[in-house]
């Protein structure tokens, strides 16, 4: 990263303690680093330290004259190459969503010309809330770079999705924005391409009411985080979910099982698919164009319900276009071994996860998974895990796959 101008704003969370090894990192590659740091940053972690450690002043006051003498808030958010938010708090995000300018930090971000990316970290709570989830996807659609969050145990003592991603992986999200990831270092997934569903599927009935199945979207948006980790190329097509983008992969937002399955298709040719979404099985046979209207006394509409397309039995028959390695999940409350290995078959998939389901694994809306991979000699058992490690063990899986076949 010799020569490049990063401007970082640290905001207020427990996470900014990493930002001293972060800024480490980036000038260990060569990177200059510049801290804006915001009354929030400044409870985590003191202006003295970011300064050591970036060899530069640290910006806080929008109303200094002296740095509008020297510098000038609108020099500052455009003499770098790049305006990094770490940690990025839901304030923060929710300043660059409405277009706010009180601070100094948030006065940066509305003037600069130069690309933003931005490490979320939060409490699970406040990443799931509406209000945060609204403002990721405006500031997505304005091409604002994600990076994480991910999910583990938080420092308020509560387990999931908001914490800022390692400054490790910070860093490589730099240098692949950059460019700048060495080929030495290139996953073994390089060259390949991968298709992957996840979330649920919405069918309507009428312009406001839909059927779904109950499905967080978890485990396919890690698969698809742990490819593109691995150096695949990954398309995720993805139903409804409150997560988001995983880091690396082109995101393709659909709503019905119909729309994926276009989706997927177009998306084909792939060396891999991993089909994790919870497709709805049925769909109303004609979605009424207006909203169905109560009547008093009325009995409730029938709905015609038809059978959608099975998207991965369709890729997996997909002759000439089928990918060379094809993988699905089974929801298995019993039998989980014989029923996943019958739908293996069924489908003409090439492995099937099978997820044990049964009240017991406390599996379903949880951040665990207990699977089997049922491969076409195997069946293999894996301990119960995080689902981001189901992800990238099945990823590891597949790039061993590969290797193996060349
Ligand atoms: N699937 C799909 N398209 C559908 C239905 C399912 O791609 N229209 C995929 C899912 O993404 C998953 C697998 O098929 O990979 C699950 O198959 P399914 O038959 O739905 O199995 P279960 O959900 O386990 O349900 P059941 O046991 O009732 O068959």
């Amino acid at each position: 990263m010799q020569g490049k101008r990063v401007l970082l704003i640290v905001s207020g969370g427990i996470a900014a303690i990493k930002i001293p090894d972060l800024i480490r990192r980036l000038r260990e590659r060569g990177a200059s680093v510049r801290c804006v740091l915001t009354e929030g940053g400044k409870q985590f972690v003191t202006p003295l330290s970011l300064s050591a450690l970036s060899e530069d002043k640290v910006y806080d006051d929008l109303f200094s004259l002296t740095d509008e003498h020297e510098m000038g808030h609108i020099n500052l958010s455009r003499e770098a190459d790049v305006v990094l938010v770490a940690p990025a708090s839901a304030d923060i995000l929710a300043k660059m969503a409405a277009g706010l300018a009180g601070d100094l930090a948030s006065t940066v971000l509305m003037a600069t010309d130069k690309p933003v990316l931005a490490a979320p970290s939060m409490n699970v709570r406040m990443w799931e809330h509406p209000a945060t989830q609204t403002n990721v996807k405006t500031l997505q659609s304005r091409g604002v770079t994600l990076i994480g969050p991910t999910e583990g145990d938080m420092a308020c003592g509560e387990f999931g999705m908001g914490r800022m991603s390692e400054p490790s992986d910070i860093l490589a999200a730099l240098e692949a924005f950059f460019g700048l990831r060495p080929k030495s270092q290139a996953g073994p997934l390089e060259g390949r391409h991968a298709v992957v569903t996840s979330g649920p599927t919405f069918e309507p009935i009428d312009p406001v009411r839909y059927i779904a199945n109950r499905s967080s979207g978890k485990q396919g948006h890690a698969i698809a985080g742990a490819l593109a980790a691995l150096g695949c190329r990954t398309t995720l097509v993805t139903g409804p979910t409150a997560l988001a983008d995983p880091h690396g992969c082109d995101v393709i937002r659909i709503e019905s099982a119909r729309d994926m399955l276009a989706a997927v298709e177009a998306a084909l040719p792939a060396d891999i698919a991993v089909c994790a979404a919870a497709v709805a099985d049925w769909r109303v046979a004609e979605a009424a164009v207006g909203k169905i209207k109560k009547h008093a006394g009325a009995a409730p509409p029938p709905l015609q319900m038809v059978e959608n397309t099975d998207i991965l039995a369709t890729i997996s028959n997909a002759g000439n276009k089928r990918p060379a390695l094809v993988v699905g999940f089974a929801a298995e409350t019993d039998d989980v071994i014989k029923n996943a290995t019958e739908k293996r078959a069924r489908k003409g998939c090439d492995w099937i996860v099978a997820n044990d389901v049964s009240p017991a694994t406390g599996t379903f809306a949880g951040d665990d998974n207990t699977v089997h991979l049922i491969t076409e000699d195997a069946s293999d058992a894996w301990p119960k895990m995080t689902k981001l490690a189901v992800a990238e063990h099945l990823a590891q899986r597949i790039a061993h796959h590969f290797e193996a076949a060349e």
